[in-house]
């Protein structure tokens, strides 16, 4: 079954709309390794505009999941860290007037910096992931940096009309397979919800989903435990496999 991973830094934006001390975002991630998931993800973002150094401090040494740092591919961040060396550091771009993250990291135009700070971090024991879209040209690249994971952005997938989604869906499934057979272990994440995740989990080579808003905005009405259970349960929910569908009728039931 796929990870899920959670990304609680809408927690501390909700935080700092008051600059005060709750939601603390410790609570969050507590609760959603009690209610199962596999991992914690928090972007610690140049603007400081959620999470806090001293937030990143705190989870990297309290999540006993995966700790998966968010980041830009630029110094202070690899600075950071080489310090906190969480599981995970997964590098995405980052514009600063950008509400959230908009894009996939440009690996092949920027193919030396991001095969450099790679290499960096994997000579440190962190695992890099890194966030592009779903384009051949994009996971190439990432292949020859040595990134041992991709993050497939899903926005464009999430944000299209119901119409739309399957060339979106397409795209995924065939970068999801090359991936595999470059031996890139695949992973997806942003505007991922209870709606649209269905459909990409027949993609079987995604082994961890990174989900953040939907769980944090759900939570406000149910729980953030309950919250990150129901996601949990569809991810988990009994599916037939492709290879079930493939079969003669016979072998069906
Ligand atoms: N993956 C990456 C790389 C992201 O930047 C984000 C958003 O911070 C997410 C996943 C989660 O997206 P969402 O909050 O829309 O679930």
């Amino acid at each position: 079954m796929p990870k899920l991973c959670v990304n609680i830094d809408h927690v501390a934006t909700l935080r700092q709309a008051r600059g005060g001390v709750e939601p603390e975002p410790l609570w969050a991630a507590m609760l959603a390794e009690k209610a199962g998931a596999h991992g914690i993800i928090a972007h610690l973002r140049e603007d400081r505009r959620h999470m806090q150094d001293e937030d990143m401090r705190i989870l990297s040494k309290v999540v006993q999941g995966r700790f998966n740092m968010e980041m830009a591919a630029v110094e202070e961040m690899v600075e950071i860290a080489m310090e906190l060396k969480p599981t995970v550091c997964t590098l995405v771009p980052e514009r600063r007037q950008e509400l959230t993250t908009e894009g996939g990291l440009e690996v092949k135009g920027n193919f030396e910096a991001v095969r450099n700070i790679t290499q960096t971090l994997i000579a440190a024991g962190i695992e890099v992931s890194l966030f592009i879209d779903p384009e051949p040209e994009q996971l190439r690249a990432a292949h020859l940096t040595g990134a041992q994971t991709v993050e497939f952005h899903t926005g464009t997938y999430a944000n299209a009309a119901a119409a739309g989604q399957a060339k979106h869906l397409t795209a995924l499934q065939d970068s999801a397979r090359l991936a595999s057979k470059l031996g890139i272990k695949v992973a997806a994440g942003h505007g991922l919800t209870l709606r649209n995740l269905e459909p990409l989990l027949q993609i079987e080579e995604i082994e961890e989903y990174s989900i953040g808003h939907s769980i944090v905005a759900r939570a406000l009405f149910v729980g953030f435990e309950t919250a990150v259970k129901e996601m949990l349960e569809l991810i988990n929910r009994p599916r037939i496999s492709k290879a079930a569908l493939a079969a003669p009728p016979s072998y069906r039931f």
